[in-house]
């Protein structure tokens, strides 16, 4: 695992949405897993103004939300469809065929979450899983005991992650599902690579507990350190806990991988 600290939230989302753009540009096929949140609106935003200002091309990608809400039609203004036709599938030149989320309307839900593994093997697994982190330490909807081997199937959501979603629905607890279909820890632990982006000081202590913790499935998150090819873009609020702060900052600075974006930062 390595730790990126950058100085302020929309530096660290600069840096992701760099990290997916060279993919992107490098292998035209890529398969993108995808988050949704609001810490992944700014990387859509993002890679909007790449796709506008720098052509970067969508139109072979293949992108795997990671969750949907059980009970929501696509066409809910609420429903993980509906946020990513908004931040990202109505602003790039992805191809609708090649957008997948999980259905959370369907009448068997184990053959739904079947049939999602399957399509991703079949284009040959997410060649980048793009991650947030929750504030009960979950990666997706991986709510704490999820086991560090799960598959896609649906899970029930913890009292803190409905709160935390709460806004995305007026504010009102009583209107949210209480599930969600979401990729398993170990589903996500395919991946070629993962990519975290964890920002603000409200993440801070549960990023600690992720990162430099113990392995636990109370904190699916931690899972991650087991990846061989996981990078976590953080800011410095969400970094304030980090006991590996001083090295973190050293890989930044003398790694060659991360030459042509250290004179990026805006601050
Ligand atoms: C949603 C998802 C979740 C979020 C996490 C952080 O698709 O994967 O794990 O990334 O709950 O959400 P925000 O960014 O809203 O704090």
């Amino acid at each position: 695992m390595e730790v990126i600290i950058r100085p302020t939230k929309r530096d660290a989302i600069r840096l992701a949405a760099q990290l997916i753009g060279k993919e992107l540009k490098s292998k035209p096929h890529f398969v993108l897993g995808l988050a949704t949140g609001a810490t992944m609106a700014g990387v859509y935003d993002e890679l909007a103004r790449q796709h506008r200002e720098e052509h970067l091309d969508f139109s072979r990608c293949h992108t795997f939300n990671l969750d949907e809400y059980v009970g929501l039609p696509p066409d809910s203004p609420y429903s993980y469809h509906a946020y990513m036709h908004r931040h990202l599938f109505s602003r790039v030149n992805l191809a609708p065929a090649n957008t997948h989320l999980p259905d959370g309307m369907a009448a068997d839900l184990k053959a739904e979450c079947a049939h999602y593994e399957q399509l991703i093997r079949q284009v040959g697994g997410v060649d980048l899983q793009l991650l947030g982190l929750g504030r009960d330490g979950h990666i997706g909807f991986n709510e704490p005991l999820s086991a560090l081997r799960s598959r896609t199937r649906a899970k029930a959501l913890t009292p803190s992650t409905l709160a935390a979603n709460a806004p995305y629905f007026g504010g009102d607890v009583a209107k949210m599902p209480r599930r969600a279909i979401t990729m398993g820890v170990g589903t996500i632990l395919e991946a070629h690579r993962c990519l975290m982006l964890v920002t603000g000081d409200s993440k801070a202590a549960i990023l600690a507990r992720a990162v430099e913790g113990p392995i636990t499935s109370m904190v699916t998150a931690s899972a991650l350190q087991l990846h061989p090819h996981c990078q976590v873009v953080v800011d410095e609020e969400a970094a304030v806990n980090l006991q590996g702060q001083a090295y973190y900052r050293w890989i930044f600075e003398n790694e060659p991988e991360w030459a042509p974006y250290r004179a990026d930062a805006e601050v």
